[in-house]
């Protein structure tokens, strides 16, 4: 497998597309006070959208609106909402009509994980997780969907690969990911005549992200993570990003019901036995 750390071929998706393609547009994500739906925001407000963070943590929400707006110039607004419950999401979104009058874009993103085997999951902690990826993402398309078609705009979803096969400690996560990949389909396909389009993008290793650092085996280290991905490096926030900015783009306006796997080859890996 590659040996090299090749983190010189990250680009910035300004420098592949055009700087002005979001112009006019509005994106309302979910998990944008951090992390890779933080990044994905930024670029997407790069290219001229303006926007609206969800999350939990006010007090983080605030402060990366204001960076967000500051570093690219748009306007970011946070709105606090947990997304397992429904009247918080609508009234994010009526914060997001009242302030920017439509939504083009939407990034189901928030999520929660931890490792634990089944044997030591409690019922409680299973929900938890279904209930803030699976049942969040349901509830965010439910408050977002009339405006969306309004716009005939386009939904991402932010999976994972962990459960092409079994990933132990991971059941919960599996489960819910499994199950957002299906209902990002079945949108795609229902609303695909009212010119909406829905994609998934699934990370493999992203460096430095919360999922990451919870999740990365104990004892292995960065090289030996890089020397496992065919393409030599472990993911950037940023990959992430990019291939948001395409899927929303009008380079991706025949393409839905997708899933997008940003892991640097890792998924097709083999070992030889
Ligand atoms: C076992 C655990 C646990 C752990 C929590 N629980 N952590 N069980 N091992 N490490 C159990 C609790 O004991 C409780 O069950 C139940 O889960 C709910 O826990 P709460 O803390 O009350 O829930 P809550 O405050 O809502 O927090 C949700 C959370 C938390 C998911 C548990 O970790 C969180 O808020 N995470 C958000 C940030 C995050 O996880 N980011 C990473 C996303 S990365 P009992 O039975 O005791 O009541 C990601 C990518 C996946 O999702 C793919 C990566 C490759």
């Amino acid at each position: 497998m590659a040996s090299q750390s090749h983190s010189a071929v990250v680009f910035n998706s300004s420098q592949v597309f055009k700087e002005n393609i979001f112009d006019g547009k509005v994106l309302f994500c979910t998990g944008g006070g951090s992390g890779i739906c933080r990044a994905m925001t930024d670029a997407v407000m790069r290219h001229g959208a303006n926007a609206t963070i969800v999350g939990r943590n006010v007090e983080r929400l605030t402060l990366a609106a204001k960076e967000l707006s500051d570093a690219t110039g748009r306007m970011c607004i946070p709105a606090q909402a947990d997304v397992r419950q429904p009247k918080q999401l609508q009234d994010a979104v009526k914060k997001t009509i009242e302030a920017f009058g439509k939504i083009d874009f939407v990034i189901c993103g928030a999520a929660g994980n931890f490792l634990a085997p089944i044997s030591g999951l409690s019922e409680n902690a299973f929900r938890t997780v279904i209930e803030i990826d699976t049942l969040g993402t349901y509830h965010t398309i439910k408050a977002t969907l009339p405006y969306v078609r309004a716009s005939r705009g386009s939904y991402i979803h932010v999976s994972a690969t962990l459960h092409y096969r079994a990933t132990p400690y991971q059941v919960h996560v599996s489960a819910a990911k499994a199950a957002i990949d299906a209902t990002s389909a079945v949108l795609a396909i229902e609303e695909g005549p009212h010119g909406v389009r829905s994609n998934v993008i699934a990370p493999g290793p992203i460096g430095g992200t919360e999922g990451m650092n919870r999740l990365s085996a104990k004892g292995t280290s960065t090289r030996e993570y890089e020397a496992s991905i065919p393409l030599g490096r472990m993911g950037s926030v940023k990959d992430c990003a990019n291939a948001a900015v395409f899927l929303f783009s009008d380079a991706a306006s025949f393409i839905t019901a997708q899933i997008l796997v940003v892991d640097g080859g890792s998924e097709h890996v083999r070992p030889l036995t």
